[in-house]
């Protein structure tokens, strides 16, 4: 069953306790979400409270999806620059689709979302990304539009000995209208 896309939602503890368990279990199920397991939702909270503060002052937009029953099942977090030079694009962090829900099209359908919610920001032009090498993110993210523009040889040290490539992605947007 299709996930049930929310730009802004309210910001309820139930919102917030289901962003924590969403990214908790992501992460122990080794998503690159920017951690490596094992974490704790003690872990994880701390990054979700830098999301909320940049909500707060209005850089940040959280997109949520919610399965059949209401729980938080996928997230994408749209963050403007604040360089006065590059506010013609916005930061998409936190991708992640909840292990139970993945490899359903759901992924594919946060990102069309996400594509939408950028696309009604004035003055947004392109959508950009990082992610971590040697997963096969950058081919979900090429089946979704957007093509490889920067590669950072082994910049993510994931574990000693295990130096992972940080890869951008650019989504340029399609004017309407
Ligand atoms: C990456 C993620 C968001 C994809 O969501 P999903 O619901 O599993 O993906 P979908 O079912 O929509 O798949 C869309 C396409 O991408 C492919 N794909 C999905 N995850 C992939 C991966 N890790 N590597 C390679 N291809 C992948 C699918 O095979 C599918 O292609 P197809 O239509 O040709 O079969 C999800 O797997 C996830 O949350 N992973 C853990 C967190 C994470 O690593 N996020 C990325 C942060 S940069």
């Amino acid at each position: 069953m299709a996930l049930v896309f929310e730009l802004d939602p309210a910001v309820t503890p139930g919102l917030r306790d289901g962003v924590v368990a969403l990214w908790t279990d992501v992460s122990n199920a080794g998503g690159s979400v920017g951690f490596v397991p094992p974490v704790t939702p003690g872990d994880v909270r701390p990054e979700l409270v830098k999301h909320f503060v940049a909500m707060a002052e209005g850089r940040t937009r959280l997109l949520v999806g919610l399965d059949e029953e209401g729980a938080v099942a996928a997230t994408a977090f749209l963050t403007h620059n604040t360089h006065r030079l590059m506010k013609h694009w916005v930061w998409l962090y936190t991708v992640m689709v909840h292990p139970r829900h993945q490899g359903k099209g759901h992924g594919r359908d946060l990102l069309a979302a996400a594509e939408e919610a950028a696309g009604g920001l004035e003055g947004v032009d392109a959508i950009r990304l990082t992610c971590r090498g040697g997963e096969g993110l950058e081919r979900f993210y090429a089946s979704c539009g957007y093509k490889e523009v920067g590669r950072v040889p082994g910049a993510i040290r994931v574990a000693p000995g295990d130096d992972r490539d940080d890869i951008t992605m650019l989504l340029p947007l399609a004017r309407r209208g």
